[in-house]
């Protein structure tokens, strides 16, 4: 199993330092989750100075080695920390950062030359959940459009969008459903996303198709990210 961590734009770099010691030191030796940790650009450096068993990993990314790109950072910068797992796609970004589908597959196209873990993610909204079954897969299908669905080191999270944050997070069936089409898509391991917490991750990572977790807001306390790892 994979579980992953998004912090998004929470804690500081002396935080994220404190809780990725302290989730190290209660780890098991028999742990068989790979563990992701993607906290956000400013705790990169600090992240990968303590982590020993848990993978860290950058929320964004500009797809170029350097340049003027005001604000973002980009290969570079990772190679320096020696970074190698990138989210692509998230919601979050899609729309308060109005990163396009092109840019996403930009992103995809280039660090997928450098050899990244890529945690593509891909999710409806509302609307188009109430639209019905045949809706969420034409929109997801066209997220996936372009994206190379063979690629060794790809991850795909299914986080649906109304889900996110929302406190409510997708049944069993919703999260089924989707899992089984992405699995004729794509031998890639998926991840759900979308209000995990302690008492549901079980259920969802017992699905026949689910191979992980990306988790948010119940991430961000180090006792819960443990809880939901140790099962
Ligand atoms: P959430 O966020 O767990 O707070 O819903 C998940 C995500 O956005 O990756």
């Amino acid at each position: 199993m994979i579980i992953a961590a998004n912090f998004k734009a929470n804690l500081s770099a002396s935080v994220v330092a404190e809780y990725i010691k302290y989730v190290e030191s209660k780890l098991d030796s028999s742990l068989k989750n790979e563990l992701i940790i993607f906290p956000n650009f400013i705790s990169l450096q600090t992240a990968k100075d303590f982590a020993k068993k848990i993978n860290i990993g950058t929320q964004n990314a500009y797809p170029a080695l350097n340049g003027a790109f005001t604000g973002e950072i980009t290969l570079e910068a990772l190679q320096t920390l020696d970074i190698k797992t990138i989210l692509i796609g998230h919601s979050e970004r899609r729309i308060l950062l109005n990163e396009t589908q092109q840019m996403c597959n930009e992103k995809f196209r280039f660090y997928k030359n450098q050899d990244f873990k890529i945690i593509y993610c891909i999710g409806e909204n509302l609307d188009i959940k109430e639209k019905g079954e045949s809706s969420i897969l034409k929109f997801l299908e066209n997220q996936l459009k372009n994206i190379d669905l063979d690629y060794k080191n790809l991850i795909i999270a299914y986080e649906p969008i109304w889900a996110i944050g929302s406190g409510k997070s997708a049944t069993l069936n919703d999260i089924s459903f989707v899992s089984e089409f992405i699995k004729t898509k794509t031998k890639a391991p998926i991840l759900y996303g979308g209000s995990v917490n302690e008492n549901n991750a079980k259920e969802i990572l017992a699905l026949q198709n689910i191979d992980g977790l990306l988790i948010g807001s119940a991430a961000l306390n180090a006792n819960t990210f443990l809880n939901i790892i140790k099962g």
